[in-house]
């Protein structure tokens, strides 16, 4: 049966609204997906401060719904035809989580449509869906500003995380080098410029959790190496570009160490399912936009007999097609759960 769902995502630094279609076939369509990024308000500030952040939600969501409802309608999906509305529920900075969660709750109600809150990270763990055919079980790394996880993804609610942060994540660690160096916000793609014009061997830098034998990773020690060789051997901008390309070194050097772990732990673990043949190795989250990092995760994955897959830029970052196919596939769910019970009840009865 066909299904269409709205979509709202608000836990960060974007609004953003989207309608995702999944037809009679189990195609799956994104009707519409708009964002409005709030990056020039703050990157005054160097980062992102939740007040501001929560007042852009409420000036732009309305609009944005409008529009992402009136692209739909241009492709034949008008509002009528929406079943169920999905809006992110947290983790988030909570000013923004409550409008948007409160913007579907009222349209929700107003339609007389069920309400889906969703879990942001589920929102990235099934993104690849959207464009890509990747069966179950599949392993996830999310490498964002805010999240830096290995998940080991089963299904559709049924996720292991294999290991995560214990400080910083990877993108706050771009970011927060980047400031110290005095490069632009958002960090990563700054460094990443800088980085493309230095030699990354030139610094030493710490190799944090080496020796550990989980998944967990940790970038505080290398930020605070990177503040200490800044103030005290930057002095030239080559100095500098050297820098920016050994801290890139070294981040990716560590998420591919710890992948590695993870891809041995996924390998063991369905190392008797035969139909688990290539599994895929799926990237997401705004640092999957690095050049360095990409090849050397794929690398890895072509070593370890995994298929490399990131989703688009667009589905990678923040975007709420990510919650309305999370919800999608929730709603789903519940419903096929909900059939099996009336059969049964006609059945028995
Ligand atoms: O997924 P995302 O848009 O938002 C969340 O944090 O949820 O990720 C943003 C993060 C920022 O930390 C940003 O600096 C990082 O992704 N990023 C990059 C690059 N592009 C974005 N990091 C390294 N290299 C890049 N090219
Ligand atoms: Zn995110």
């Amino acid at each position: 049966m066909s299904l269409c769902v709205l979509g709202v995502e608000s836990s960060c630094d974007e609004t953003a609204v989207a309608v995702v279609r999944r037809g009679d076939d189990g195609a799956i369509e994104v009707l519409s997906s708009v964002i409005h990024s709030q990056v020039v308000k703050h990157a005054v500030y160097g980062g992102v401060v939740p007040e501001i952040a929560a007042r852009s939600h409420v000036e732009t969501i309305d609009d944005l719904a409008r529009l992402a409802l009136s692209q739909a309608a241009e492709q034949g999906v008008g509002v009528d035809d929406i079943d169920a509305v999905a809006a992110t529920a947290g983790p988030g900075l909570i000013g923004g989580v409550m409008v948007g969660l409160s913007f579907a709750k009222g349209f929700a109600l107003s339609r007389g449509l069920p309400l889906i809150g969703v879990n942001h990270l589920e929102g990235h763990a099934l993104s690849v869906r959207l464009t890509h055919t990747v069966p179950f079980p599949f392993l996830l790394l999310l490498v964002s500003g805010g999240h830096c996880q290995l998940l080991h993804v089963r299904g559709v609610g049924d996720y292991e995380r294999l290991g995560t942060t214990i400080d910083d994540a990877a993108g706050e660690a771009f970011d927060k080098i980047a400031k110290t160096l005095g490069l632009g916000y958002p960090g990563g793609p700054a460094l990443e410029a800088e980085a493309a014009k230095g030699d990354a061997t030139r610094f030493t830098l710490p190799r944090a959790l080496l020796g550990r034998k989980d998944c967990d990773f940790s970038y505080s020690g290398l930020k605070t190496a990177a503040a200490k060789i800044a103030m005290e051997q930057v002095k030239t901008p080559q100095d500098r570009a050297d820098l920016c390309a050994s801290v890139q070194a070294a981040i990716a050097r560590q998420l591919v160490e710890r992948s590695a772990r993870a891809m041995r732990a996924f390998k063991a673990e369905n190392a008797a399912r035969t139909e688990v043949t290539r599994p895929a190795f799926v990237v997401a989250g705004g640092v999957a936009a690095n050049k360095t990092v990409r090849a050397e995760l794929s690398a890895l994955s072509e070593k370890e007999g995994f298929d490399f897959v990131a989703p688009p830029l667009a589905y990678c970052t923040d975007n709420a097609a990510m919650i309305a196919l999370a919800g999608l596939e929730r709603f789903a769910l519940m419903q096929a759960a909900a059939d099996y019970d009336g059969d049964k009840q006609v059945q028995d009865g």
